[in-house]
């Protein structure tokens, strides 16, 4: 079955558990795309009213403006009932590699604000241990970039700063750099993500471990939930 539309049946599943007066977490990436469609449809509809959202990334908000859905920061709501966001690779314990999309920092943020964090992925993002597919995406501040580059080798990584086609290296959201950090498959990515947290120049890493609420895997025999047990 088409990519986009497992893509689109995930995100309509996840949307199913907004309801009205919620404060909602707003992902990024192109799952999250068609879930800000639907929300967007849901408002207009009037089914669903008073809903709020914040935003993961500049580009979720030119999104979520696009499909008038009415948006807040932090200042005026710091509890988000549910964020629904999409992720690289996810493991059978809900854990997850995120970043793909360089948008990490802010989406573990709004992860760490929300009462249910809800992942919506095609089953080609689910992995025997996360590492297998996707290296680990690492933000790091621009000053110290080739310091932790360094760092990372010395922890066994390969470690390549990410750049756009024109060659200039990816700036996020908070304008700071990503190196892909590609360790292999993760025996113990408890371990891995201990080693990231230590360092003053690596601001965040895209391993989410023990933040995701339910999996919502769309594949071309149906929809599988995966639940926090
Ligand atoms: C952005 C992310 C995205 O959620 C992740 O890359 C998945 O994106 P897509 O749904 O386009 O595959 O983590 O930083």
């Amino acid at each position: 079955m088409n990519k986009e539309l497992l893509k689109k049946q995930a995100a309509g599943k996840a949307v199913e558990e907004i309801k009205s007066g919620m404060v909602v977490g707003l992902g990024s990436g192109s799952t999250v795309y068609y879930a800000l469609e639907k929300i967007g449809e849901l408002i207009s509809s009037g089914e669903l009213k008073n809903i709020v959202g914040i935003p993961s990334s500049k580009q979720t908000e030119k999104i979520a403006d696009k499909f008038n859905i009415p948006l807040v920061t932090f200042d005026e709501k710091q509890e988000i009932d549910v964020t629904i966001d999409g992720a690289d690779e996810v493991d059978k314990y809900l854990n997850l590699i995120k970043g793909g999309g360089a948008a990490l920092l802010r989406e573990k943020v709004l992860a760490q604000a929300s009462k249910k964090l809800i992942i919506v992925v095609d089953e080609s993002k689910l992995s025997p241990k996360l590492g297998t597919n996707w290296p680990v995406p690492v933000e790091v501040i621009q000053f110290a970039y080739a310091l932790e580059q360094k760092y990372l080798e010395s922890v066994n990584a390969e470690a390549e700063l990410r750049k756009y086609d024109n060659g200039e290296p990816v700036v996020t959201d908070e304008g700071n750099y990503i190196i892909d950090a590609n360790f292999g498959a993760l025996q113990n990515p408890f371990e891995i993500a201990e080693k990231l947290e230590n360092r003053a120049g690596i601001v965040e890493h895209g391993l989410f471990l023990h933040l995701t609420s339910k999996v919502i895997v769309a594949g071309k025999d149906g929809i599988i939930i995966l639940d926090k047990k």
